[in-house]
C-alpha cells in the first residue's frame, strides 16, 4: 500500500521536492518557460493562474549542497468539477530524462484523484514525441485531433485522456 502524507495524498517515490509556485518564484519560472517553449507563458499569464482558485502551478526542485534549491520543472493544471486539465508541463533541458516530468505528473494526477476527479485531459502537439511518450507512459490515450490548434505553426493537437 502507498504511504499517505499528512494531508492524505500519496507520497512520491522520487528524490525531488514538489511544491506550489508563489509570486516570488516568477523569475525562475520565466527562465524555465523560455528554455522550454517557443511561445513561453508570460508573467501576466502566470500571475493570472496564481490568482485563480481552480488553477495550480507545481514546481519540482532539487536541493543543492549549499542549501539552495534548483528549479527543475513545472506543471500547470486546472481542476474543474471532476476533471483535471493539464495546461503546461516542462523540464529544464539539462535535466530531461531524469524522471522530473513523470514525478510532477504523478503529483498532478494524485491531486486530481484526491479531489475525486474522474479523468484527466490535455492537448499536445502532434510532433511532441517526448511529451506524448511521457503521457502514454502514465496511461493517457489519444482520443482525438484538433486540426491547426497551434495556429502559429499550423500544427494539430492530439487530445489525450486518462480515466481514473
Ligand atoms: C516532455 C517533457 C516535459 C518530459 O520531461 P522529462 O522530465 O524529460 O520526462 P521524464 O524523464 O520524467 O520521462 C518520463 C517518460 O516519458 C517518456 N519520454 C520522456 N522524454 C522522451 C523522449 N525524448 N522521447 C520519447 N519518450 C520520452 C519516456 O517514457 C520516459 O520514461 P523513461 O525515461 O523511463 O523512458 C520534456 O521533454 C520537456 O520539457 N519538453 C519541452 C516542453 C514540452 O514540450 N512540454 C509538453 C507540453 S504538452
Amino acid at each position: 500500500m502507498r504511504r499517505l502524507r499528512e494531508d492524505g495524498m500519496p507520497e512520491g517515490r522520487h528524490p525531488f521536492l514538489i511544491r506550489q509556485m508563489t509570486h516570488e518564484d516568477m523569475p525562475a519560472v520565466i527562465t524555465l518557460e523560455k528554455a522550454s517553449f517557443r511561445n513561453p507563458w508570460s508573467p501576466e499569464l502566470l500571475r493570472r493562474e496564481l490568482d485563480h482558485d481552480w488553477s495550480t502551478i507545481l514546481l519540482v526542485e532539487e536541493p543543492l549542497p549549499n542549501g539552495e534549491k534548483h528549479l527543475l520543472g513545472l506543471a500547470i493544471f486546472w481542476i474543474v468539477q471532476d476533471e483535471v486539465h493539464v495546461l503546461n508541463v516542462a523540464t529544464a533541458p539539462e535535466h530531461r530524462r531524469r524522471g522530473v516530468g513523470r514525478a510532477v505528473m504523478d503529483e498532478v494526477l494524485a491531486r486530481g484523484r484526491h479531489r475525486r476527479c474522474t479523468l484527466a485531459t490535455l492537448e499536445v502537439r502532434r510532433s511532441n514525441e517526448a511529451a506524448i511518450g511521457l503521457y502514454k507512459s502514465l496511461g493517457f490515450r489519444s482520443v482525438g485531433v484538433r486540426p491547426n490548434y497551434y495556429a502559429d505553426e499550423k500544427e494539430d493537437a492530439i487530445v489525450m485522456v486518462l480515466d481514473f
